[in-house]
């Protein structure tokens, strides 16, 4: 497919008035996406676990116009207040969308956005936030289109949530989806997330994230300033191929359910992400001093006992620990009592890999 397969031809029919609502949940990459190329298509390819938990809500009501305008006509409320600081994102995100649903300046639309997750907790709103806000613009589109199957829907939902943000593409179906192409994944590609095709052992079905929120400062430098800063950088054509290489690595490991194995790629994953901020031109420093104290604990808790226990950063200081359901109550013990000095206030989510977005009624 290319892009210009997602334009459509025309529409069918009208819809004058009503709302579509949807919950998508946030995911955590364990090869990460850090670089970007042409319109918001990845460097590398990437795979997530789909979480549960950590979640927007979007509703939007549209009306239409009685004349089609030349400007997107909006608002928008986070919590059922009016957040006039979100949109110019999402006018942004209208005119890269403009092309490919050609119906949004015929309407009006409000906006109404709220997230299971603490605000200001540090975990990035906007995968879960742009893939919900995708699936209700394609709900929309069903209405007026007539004929859309399912799988067109979510392909061209992933592929409209990802100009949005990137990552987004991976919250919209699937507990583990891949975007971004790569010669051994039938279907994978640039343009949207795909559900991982090949086998999954059980033991990766049952995957717990429980989010240690570390550090709930405003982040330092935003995803997209940091991707920017994988232009010109010295290391970046080695670190693309190594994220390929390591997804392939993953297949078999995903596969045969080592849990060992796993560890090395998603913990090697999270600290050269690091390792490429902490080296650029500007150069950061996202972790901080917690961050370090709960990856040092980890290892040590994990070596004493060999629970297979691990973390996975993003581009920020809050840890995600990822352990099977089956060893719950050993870490969640080890986290209450031996991490509880590093995640502020007592905070932690609790999370789980998920199935992906769901249409509300
Ligand atoms: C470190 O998807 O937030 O979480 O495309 O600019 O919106 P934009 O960036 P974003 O980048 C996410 C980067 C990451 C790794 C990942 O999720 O793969």
């Amino acid at each position: 497919m290319t892009e210009q397969d997602f334009i459509p031809s025309g529409y069918e029919a009208t819809a004058t008035s009503g709302s579509f609502t949807w919950r998508a949940p946030s995911n955590i990459a364990l090869v990460k996406y850090w670089g970007k190329r042409g319109e918001q298509l990845p460097a590398n390819p990437s795979v997530s676990f789909t979480l549960d938990a950590c979640a927007t809500t979007t509703t939007l009501r549209y009306k239409k116009r009685e004349y089609p305008d030349d400007d997107f006509g909006f608002e928008l409320y986070l919590d059922g207040a009016v957040k006039d600081s979100f949109k110019p994102k999402i006018n942004d995100f209208f005119h890269r969308i403009g092309k490919y649903m050609p119906f949004l300046k015929h309407y009006h639309f409000t906006i109404e956005t709220s997230n299971s997750f603490p605000h200001s907790s540090g975990i990035a709103s906007s995968a879960s936030g742009m893939s919900a806000l995708a699936l209700c613009l394609m709900s929309l589109e069903q209405e007026i289109s007539g004929n859309i199957t399912e799988e067109d829907f979510f392909r061209k939902a992933s592929f409209i949530a990802r100009l949005g943000s990137g990552s987004a593409c991976r919250s919209i179906r699937g507990e583990l989806v891949v975007w971004g192409s790569h010669p051994e994944i039938a279907g994978s590609t640039d343009l949207y997330g795909v559900a991982y095709p090949g086998k999954v052992h059980p033991v990766f079905r049952t995957y717990q994230d429980t989010i240690l929120l570390v550090d709930r400062g405003e982040k330092q430098v935003s995803s997209t300033a940091g991707h920017g800063l994988m232009h010109g950088h010295p290391f970046a054509e080695r670190r693309f191929a190594q994220a390929s290489e390591n997804l392939s690595a993953l297949q078999q490991v995903l596969e045969t359910g080592d849990t060992e194995a796993f560890i090395a790629i998603v913990e090697r994953e999270a600290l050269t992400l690091h390792a490429m901020m902490m080296t650029g031109k500007p150069y950061f420093i996202l972790m901080s001093p917690a961050t370090l104290d709960v990856i040092r604990k980890i290892w040590s808790f994990r070596k004493e006992t060999g629970v297979p226990v691990c973390f996975t950063l993003d581009a920020g200081a809050n840890v995600h620990v990822l352990y099977p359901e089956s060893e719950k109550e050993a870490v969640m013990e080890f986290i209450n009592n031996e991490l509880v000095a590093y995640y502020e206030k007592g905070h932690y989510i609790c999370d789980r890999i998920g199935g992906g977005a769901v249409a509300l009624p």
